[in-house]
């Protein structure tokens, strides 16, 4: 995304007159470690993007941004309204980027621009031909129960017990990869015909917790998940879910999938991968 000549090359071969922006680095923790490779890739594409789109009059971009632009929010569930304010670099790039945007709209009112909060994405398409599984150690909770299942890692740390939740484990508003795909449809649709800017969030409004994600997990799948209480992460918050009535309004689009379809999907994907 950072090399401008490949990107005017693509624009040039194909016939593009919309955008949708997924690309960008997204570990929070080595956004931490390594700040300037946080905003040097995300900033940087970005902009390279836009001007190249801007040299050939393209106007229209869906952007993948994320709830942590909401911090540790004080009202739930969390209308795209809500107060910003960010935590780590990687919710800092998410941030300037959805602020460039906007600027960018100013700028010139001819664009349309759909800006999507994601909250926590996770299961696979019912295929098993798409989905995730890291090779390397995951920092998210779903790809890390998975490699517990799978017997590739031995039990699953369960950051925090004590939150002032319903539980006492950590709560978010987890969405099926597949709702959340064809939000992005949704949101392409409707600047197709409307002009400006605006948000919305991605998620089912239901806030799940790592406990209710772990049991759902076991029961549906039929396997045990073995976990032990470990300390809170650093930067974690309690509570996490969207309140999903504007994209609704706006974008006639909801989540369709439920729990028990996201952590069979998720489960599905490794199991049919791994044979
Ligand atoms: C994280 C990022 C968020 C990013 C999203 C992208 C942080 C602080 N936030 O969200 O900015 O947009 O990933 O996918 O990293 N948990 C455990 N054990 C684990 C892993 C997670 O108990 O091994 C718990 C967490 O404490 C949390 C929940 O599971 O309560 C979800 O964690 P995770 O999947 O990492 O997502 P977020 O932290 O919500």
């Amino acid at each position: 995304g950072c090399d401008k000549e490949k990107l005017r090359v693509v624009f040039m071969e194909n016939g593009i007159d919309a955008v949708i922006h997924f690309a960008g680095f997204k570990a929070v923790g080595e956004s931490v470690a390594k700040p300037l490779k946080y905003y040097r890739n995300n900033l940087d594409s970005t902009i390279t993007l836009l001007e190249v789109m801007n040299e050939f009059g393209v106007k229209k971009i869906v952007f993948s941004s994320s709830a942590t632009v909401y911090g540790d929010p004080e009202e739930l569930p969390i209308k795209e309204t809500a107060k910003l304010g960010v935590t780590n670099p990687y919710g800092a790039t998410k941030l300037f980027i959805e602020n460039i945007l906007k600027d960018v709209y100013i700028s010139d009112n001819d664009y349309s621009i759909a800006i999507l909060r994601y909250f926590n994405p996770i299961g696979a398409h019912e295929s098993g031909l798409l989905g995730e599984d890291p090779s390397d150690i995951p920092n998210n909770l779903m790809p890390y129960i998975v490699k517990v299942a799978t017997g590739e890692l031995p039990h699953l740390n369960i950051f925090g017990n004590d939150y002032d939740t319903k539980d006492g484990t950590g709560v978010r508003d987890y969405i099926h990869v597949v709702d959340l795909a064809i939000g992005h449809i949704s949101a392409l649709e409707y600047i197709d015909k409307n002009k400006g800017i605006d948000y919305y969030n991605l998620g089912t409004g239901h806030g799940y917790s790592v406990m209710e994600i772990v049991s759902a997990f076991s029961e549906v799948n039929h396997v045990d998940v073995p976990y032990e209480i470990a300390p809170r992460r650093d930067g974690d918050i309690a509570e996490c879910y969207a309140d999903t009535t504007y994209a609704k309004e706006k974008l006639h689009w909801e989540a369709t999938h439920d729990l028990t379809d996201m952590v069979e999907s998720a489960y599905n994907f490794v199991v049919k991968n791994n044979e």
